[in-house]
């Protein structure tokens, strides 16, 4: 039976923030980040919005970017103390989803993080409360999204949970928080946003209902990232519509090995200073996937797809690939992102030689290879990777070479 889930309500547009004035409920927890929602006055209009609701509000702050399976058991103690019946989920990606995995907390005190990541596993929610995300980034769509991605450190290991019980009831896209965004932060969720649009279209998991989804939001994207990039604010309002309807076309068509290579080369190379910021890796892998998933005729005729629409010409799926990526490979260099690991530098800039040296790259990727085989995101990808290809493509995607197998 394939299912379809989207959150009830979406609010979109300028302002729409102010629909917050009209939620019913009596306790209402706002989970935020470090500071930029505080800084520009957003969570202090949040909760004045919800104040003049009726509800008592409780802020929780601090949820760090990638955050941690340890800030998730914090907020949910402070959920359970609080008893609120909304959850309201402001800023990126990262406070959002800890939200999200706080809420499953909150709901079932005794789950353990362990059965939490069970794929499509979770119990039933909303019997304690009701979630609401707002995005402050244009990337992730986590607002729209079954997904929440929570890092272990320990292990070195992003999760991805994956549940339409954990699909947002409400979602509210307003343009004016993604204002605020700094450059790189526009470049890095932007082309997370593509790399989510492409990867839905050519999902195994793929539907009528989530192509023209993800086809609308690759064009969307095309048009208005670099512009978005530049600082044109129409466009910039026109990508966190754009990042949405990707949400969710992947929400509902699952992803690929693209993202499953990116959990899993997040946080593993922190110790060598080199934290690759997720949009910046869904980048740099995005064309070698598509090189290597472009060996299957089914695949290869899915991106021939997605260039005729974006424009590009060729005349066979081998031609409309090659332009395919190469384009990509262009947003890349115009968004100021590098196009390989080994010149993934500082500030996630391309340099000449990265952070992360080949010694300790080649140490680590058979232990990467194999976790980037066993995430979540990889059974909807058109190819299925051994170990040995798994490699092969990690290599090609820290030394920049081309994939040929
Ligand atoms: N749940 C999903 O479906 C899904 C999908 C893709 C990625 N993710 C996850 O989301 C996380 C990344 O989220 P993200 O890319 O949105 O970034 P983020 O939430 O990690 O935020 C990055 C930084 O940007 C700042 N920031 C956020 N909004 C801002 C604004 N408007 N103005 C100025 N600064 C702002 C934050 O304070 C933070 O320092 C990763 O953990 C990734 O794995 C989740
Ligand atoms: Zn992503």
């Amino acid at each position: 039976m394939a299912r379809f889930t989207l959150p009830r309500d979406v609010y979109h547009g300028k302002g729409t923030l102010e629909t917050l004035k009209t939620f019913e409920g009596k306790r209402a927890m706002v989970c935020v980040g470090g500071s930029s929602m505080r800084k520009f006055g957003f969570l202090d209009r949040a909760v004045s919005y919800l104040k003049e609701a009726g509800m008592e509000v409780q802020v929780f702050d601090g949820i760090e970017p990638d955050p941690s399976v340890d800030t998730v058991m914090r907020g949910a103690e402070a959920m359970l103390k609080f008893e609120p019946d909304w959850i309201v989920a402001m800023g990126g990606g990262s406070p959002i989803d800890a939200a999200k995995a706080m809420w499953i907390k909150y709901e079932y005190p005794d789950i353990e993080f362990e059965d939490m990541i069970k794929v499509f596993g979770l119990p039933k929610l909303r019997k304690k409360a009701h979630f609401c995300a707002i995005p402050s980034t244009s990337g992730t769509a986590t607002e729209v999204t079954a997904f929440s991605v929570i890092t272990d450190y320990k292990k070195g290991i992003k999760y991805p949970l994956a549940d339409f019980e954990i699909t947002p009831d409400v979602a509210i896209v307003d343009p004016d928080l993604a204002e605020t965004m700094p450059k790189k932060l526009v470049a890095h969720t932007g082309m997370d946003a593509m790399t989510h649009a492409i990867e839905a279209y050519v999902s195994t998991a793929h539907c009528d209902y989530t192509d023209p989804l993800a086809i609308f939001a690759i064009k969307m994207i095309q048009k208005d990232l670099t512009d978005s990039y530049a600082g044109d604010m129409d466009k910039r309002a026109s990508m966190h519509n754009a990042q949405c309807l990707a949400g969710m076309a992947f929400s509902n068509a699952l992803l690929g090995i693209v993202h499953s290579m990116a959990h899993k080369t997040g946080a593993v190379f922190e110790d060598q200073g080199a934290h690759i910021i997720h949009g910046a890796a869904n980048a740099m892998y995005l064309p070698k996937v598509i090189a290597y998933n472009a060996k299957n005729e089914e695949a290869a005729a899915r991106y021939g797809d997605i260039a005729d629409h974006m424009g590009l010409g060729g005349s066979t799926n081998a031609e409309k690939v090659e332009l395919l990526i190469a384009h990509l490979r262009k947003m890349n260099d115009a968004l100021n992102i590098p196009q390989c690991i080994q010149h993934y530098g500082a500030d996630s800039y391309p340099t000449e030689q990265g952070f992360v040296s080949e010694e300790i790259f080649l140490q680590r990727l058979p232990e990467i290879a194999k976790n980037a085989i066993a995430d979540a995101c990889t059974g909807s990808n058109p190819r299925q990777p051994t170990q040995e290809e798994m490699e092969k493509l990690l290599k090609c995607c820290y030394y920049d070479t081309e994939v040929d197998f």
